[in-house]
């Protein structure tokens, strides 16, 4: 059974048998829209906690809760091969350093606490951004993490954590001048190579939380055909219902890649 169809079945328990026209429509419009690659952008951690009157650190534990039921989600219905979750952006630390410290330490812990449980899942995990710049023991956590699940083939998890897209650019560039690349023999193909998703399929679908319409310097080079859906939900409240609305979304979309209409396999 293909992933979509599975998702398919799922989402037919909950229609009723006179439906079942609209719903054959629907899982065509699910195969034509292949769906490999969900990036999310975490957003509204801090007001969750604030209309609590919670400190900000409260927000992004509770977020952390909301990264776990997606994972699961996304892993046993098989929605997509990969996910890529924004944690800690290149311009996050300009927070108040109690804060870039919590956020540390709660990815440290996080870590810590769900590696086992993730490779038992057959996750592998994936790390995108400058991990030089972080804490040593973040640093040797996220290298254990990756090690360890390396040979998994179940759903990769891309923590994008110390990620900015202008920053990957930078890297690039940086890397293709120290090789020597030939001016002429750069072109599209050879600049993807050079980023940190080299071998990676782009995202299908970038989902941003909590109404926000910007882009935050996530995935720029390749979220450029990607569909976006963003709900007015913060993060922490995110759960499997919104996954699948999203994902319901996506199927409608009609995609185009810059031409008139795509054409039918
Ligand atoms: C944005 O919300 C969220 C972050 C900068 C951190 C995202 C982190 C998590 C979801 C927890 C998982 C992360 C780790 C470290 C395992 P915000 O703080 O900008 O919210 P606001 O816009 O409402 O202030």
């Amino acid at each position: 059974m293909t992933k979509m169809s599975r998702l398919f079945s799922l989402k037919e328990k909950e229609h009723n048998a006179v439906q079942s026209h609209t719903l054959a429509t629907k899982q065509m419009s699910y195969s034509d829209n292949p769906l490999r690659h969900i990036a999310i952008i975490m957003d509204g951690n801090g007001r969750w906690a604030t209309t609590r009157h919670l400190p900000r650190a409260a927000g992004h534990t509770a977020g952390v809760g909301a990264l776990r039921r997606v994972v699961q989600c996304a892993s046993d219905e098989h929605i997509v091969d990969m996910l890529s979750v924004y944690a800690f952006s290149t311009e996050n630390w300009r927070r108040p350093r109690a804060e870039v410290e919590g956020l540390m330490r709660l990815f440290w812990e996080t870590i810590r606490a769900d590696l086992q449980r993730l490779h038992r899942d057959n996750v592998r995990l994936c790390h995108l951004g400058r991990v030089y710049d972080l804490p040593p023991d973040v640093q040797k956590a996220i290298q254990e993490s990756i090690e360890l699940t390396k040979n998994n083939t179940g759903m990769t998890i891309n923590m994008c954590f110390n990620y900015g897209g202008r920053a990957e650019l930078v890297d690039a560039v940086r890397q293709m001048i120290a090789d020597g690349c030939n001016p002429e023999a750069i072109d599209e193909e050879l600049i993807s190579s050079y980023l940190y998703t080299r071998d990676m399929p782009d995202p299908d679908l970038v989902i941003r939380t909590a109404g926000e319409m910007r882009i935050s310097n996530f995935l720029l080079w390749q979220s450029a055909y990607s569909e976006y859906y963003v709900t007015p939900k913060l993060w922490p409240d995110f759960g499997r219902d919104d996954l699948l609305a999203s994902v319901d979304s996506y199927s409608q979309r009609q995609r185009r890649f810059g031409r008139v209409k795509v054409p039918t396999a």
